[in-house]
């Protein structure tokens, strides 16, 4: 049996980056912890943890050492928090969510009413939203997932940032929605493509296999999503999290199979995947 994999598959840049900073600080040796799990991929939480870098829901539960910030990063307080309590921060908030985060302050402290395009609830919408709400003198921030949810009340001057891992294609409908009211927003395009080319790969990758196995946390949405697209496109599509979960009879009377992994899956689980699946 053949095993193909992605073109683009496994830990994007933001992840692999709060991965090396991650493991860099138990190569230091201090006590540490991350602010939330690390990535949403229970093997590399746990693994982590039995290194001695433990998952805090908060600040209270941290009494000393580091505090390394994930890839979605935080709201500004929670940095000033952590400062205050003698508590040394590590950042490891994604450059492209960083490069979000300064767009909303910029957009707010230059006047606008920003208009963020994302997921409410969203830990990295919740930073992009303070750090927004920190320059703009009062006037709301406002966050929709799509145009339909744009209030009627919306004023020039306004200013659009956009969920790094949101679609080109909600951002221009937000945007356009905003232009038939007769504004004209100010777009901070601050998508990130790593989520989208793997979702592209996937689908093609799904149409040239007999089977796909997506590997990631079943709590990774993104992991959820790429599972959604390849079953769509290939019947036979497995999503797992770890190689013992694989039924060797899933692939029976298969030529090649497909393997794809989530934007938190790190480039070890998949090499141990694809090692199995060509043992087959
Ligand atoms: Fe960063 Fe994009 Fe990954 S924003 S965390 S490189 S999906």
């Amino acid at each position: 049996m053949r095993v193909a994999r992605a073109r683009y598959a496994g830990a994007c840049y933001g992840v692999q980056r709060a991965l090396d900073i991650a493991y860099a600080t138990i190569l230091d040796g201090c006590p540490a912890h991350t602010l939330g799990p690390l990535i949403h991929n229970p093997q590399v939480v746990k693994s982590l943890e039995d290194r001695g870098i433990a998952a805090a829901e908060s600040l209270d539960g941290i009494q000393e050492g580091l505090v390394i910030v994930r890839s979605h990063g935080v709201v500004p307080q929670v940095k000033a928090d952590a400062c205050k309590r003698g508590l040394t921060l590590v950042d490891a908030t994604c450059p492209h969510v960083a490069r979000a985060q300064s767009a909303a302050a910029s957009l707010a402290s230059e006047g606008c009413q920003v208009v963020i395009v994302g997921e409410k609830g969203h830990p990295e919408i919740e930073g992009i939203t303070a750090y927004a709400a920190a320059c703009s003198h009062g006037r709301p921030v406002l966050v929709v997932g799509s145009a339909s949810e744009l209030p009627d009340d919306i004023e020039e001057p306004v200013g659009v940032v956009v969920q790094t891992t949101q679609s080109k294609e909600n951002l221009d409908a937000v945007v356009a929605a905003l232009e038939e009211r007769g504004l004209r927003p100010i777009v901070k395009n601050t998508i990130c493509f790593a989520t989208r080319q793997r979702q592209e790969s996937a689908a093609e990758l799904a149409g040239q296999v007999d089977a796909l196995v997506v590997i990631g946390g079943r709590n990774s949405s993104n992991t959820s999503r790429l599972f959604e697209i390849c079953k769509a496109r290939c019947a036979r599509s497995f999503h797992i999290e770890s190689p013992e979960e694989i039924d060797p009879a899933w692939f029976v009377g298969c030529g090649t199979v497909g393997v794809t992994a989530g934007a938190s899956t790190p480039e070890e689980q998949i090499e141990v995947v694809v090692s199995f699946l060509e043992s087959l």
